[in-house]
């Protein structure tokens, strides 16, 4: 897989895991989020001692570019040991973005144990996903 579109928002990614705040959960994740204004934005996890309140890599980053009044995901990175997006995270990516929104997952340490690449859509991450659409319709 060429990488090379992606060395700039992997490379935030990778600076952004470094900065993650997982004293609980030792594991960290970083994101970084390329804007529909094509600008770029990271994120890490952050944990809390009540260990219900933490914010993982991606949300963070998707709030860090929507606090610089950004509007709209083109593509989500994430690095980690072994894992892609959870569904609470696919779910904002979704909405945040598109269906056609990317996402780059760098698993360093999968089962496997060589670095893992994995490439789709959040369209394919979270078929059936809850959308705006179906808002639409009044409730009862
Ligand atoms: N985590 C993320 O940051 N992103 C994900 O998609 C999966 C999980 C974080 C949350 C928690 O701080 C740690 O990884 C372990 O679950």
């Amino acid at each position: 897989m060429n990488l090379k579109p992606y060395a700039t928002l992997i490379q935030a990614a990778k600076e952004a895991q470094k900065m993650a705040y997982c004293p609980y959960s030792r594991y960290p994740v970083g994101a970084a989020v390329l804007t529909q204004s094509g600008k770029i934005f990271a994120g890490c996890n952050i944990e809390s001692l009540t260990l219900i309140s933490h914010v993982c890599a991606e949300r963070a980053a998707i709030y860090n570019a929507f606090s610089h009044g950004e509007r709209g995901i083109r593509i989500v990175c994430t690095i980690s040991r072994n894992s892609l997006p959870c569904g609470t995270c696919r779910q904002m990516i979704e909405e945040f973005g598109s269906p056609k929104t990317r996402v780059l997952s760098l698993l360093s340490h999968p089962p496997s144990g060589k670095l893992k690449i994995v490439k789709t859509t959040i369209a394919k991450l979270l078929p059936h996903s809850h959308t705006a659409k179906q808002l639409k319709k009044p409730r009862l």
